[in-house]
């Protein structure tokens, strides 16, 4: 048979039909939420219920967190700069990074590679390297993230509170022992341990993230677009930037 350039297991049409994972296209439609069509599309199978539910719940935690982080000032920018919804998006999507978003695939990673290491050890190489632990701290939640203690809470009635959430937590601890100060285990940190429980790739956590945020970032374009002028005023201030250059001087040549 001759080889082909590139392999595809997601979707192929057959008989002009499109299918999505082995399954009719036109099946899914009106059969399936669109958290399962998530899941299936992602994984290549038809969540259960539990599972169902497991990613409903992981979904909405990501779904948005007011108008400050980094992606939405970025989106919200680039629209007023009278660029379209896409390109807005585009550029939230571009502003998620190894704080913000990306921290979700780093928290899955140090899950998934460390879970058979004490808590301590990974901790110390972290806290020795002088580097952030993915998943742990917030600007506004220092005891808590309400949004971590939810999903846990969920994932214990559904049966998905296992050994990464039980590590995650464990990792907390020993980073306040540590430290002397609490850093709490964030929304990225907890949705990295569920994500883990239930089962997904640390490689495809920040494609996680990207699903879950899109909803937030088109509803903010769409704000900024229909509610604020164009060039917004409160990007041509002054005001609450502090100049630090030379004073102003003459051009002598
Ligand atoms: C989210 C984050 C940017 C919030 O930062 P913040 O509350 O402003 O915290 P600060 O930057 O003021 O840091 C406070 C102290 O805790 C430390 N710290 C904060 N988060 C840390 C982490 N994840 N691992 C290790 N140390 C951390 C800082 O180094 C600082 O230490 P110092 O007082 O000895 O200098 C920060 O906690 C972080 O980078 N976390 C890791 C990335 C992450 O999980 N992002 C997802 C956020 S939802």
């Amino acid at each position: 048979m001759e080889k082909k350039k590139w392999k595809t297991a997601i979707s192929w049409h057959f008989d002009k039909e499109a299918y999505v994972r082995g399954y009719k296209l036109k099946d899914l439609i009106g059969n399936l939420t669109f958290s399962q069509a998530i899941y299936l599309v992602l994984t290549g199978n038809l969540p259960d219920e539990r599972k169902t539910k497991m990613m409903d719940a992981i979904l909405i935690t990501m779904i948005e967190h007011s108008i400050a982080p980094p992606s939405v000032i970025a989106a919200r920018a680039v629209i007023s700069g009278g660029n379209p919804i896409h390109v807005g998006v585009g550029a939230g999507v571009l502003a998620f990074g190894k704080v913000h978003g990306g921290a979700l695939e780093d928290a899955m990673k140090l899950l998934q590679e460390n879970i058979d290491k004490k808590p301590e050890e990974v901790v110390e190489k972290f806290f020795n390297e002088k580097k952030r632990i993915p998943g742990y701290g917030h600007r506004y939640y220092k005891e808590g993230d309400p949004r971590t203690q939810k999903l846990f809470s969920i994932a214990k009635n559904l049966g998905f509170y296992g050994k990464y959430c039980d590590f995650a937590l464990k990792i907390e601890k020993e980073i306040e022992k540590k430290k002397g100060k609490k850093l709490i285990l964030n929304v990225d940190g907890a949705v990295a341990a569920v994500a883990s429980e239930l089962g997904f790739d640390w490689k495809i956590g920040e494609g996680l993230w990207i699903v879950g945020r899109i909803p937030g970032l088109v509803a903010h374009t769409y704000e900024e677009y229909t509610l604020e002028k164009p060039f917004s005023k409160r990007l041509d201030e002054e005001k609450e930037a502090e100049y630090i250059g030379v004073p102003p001087r003459e051009l002598e040549l």
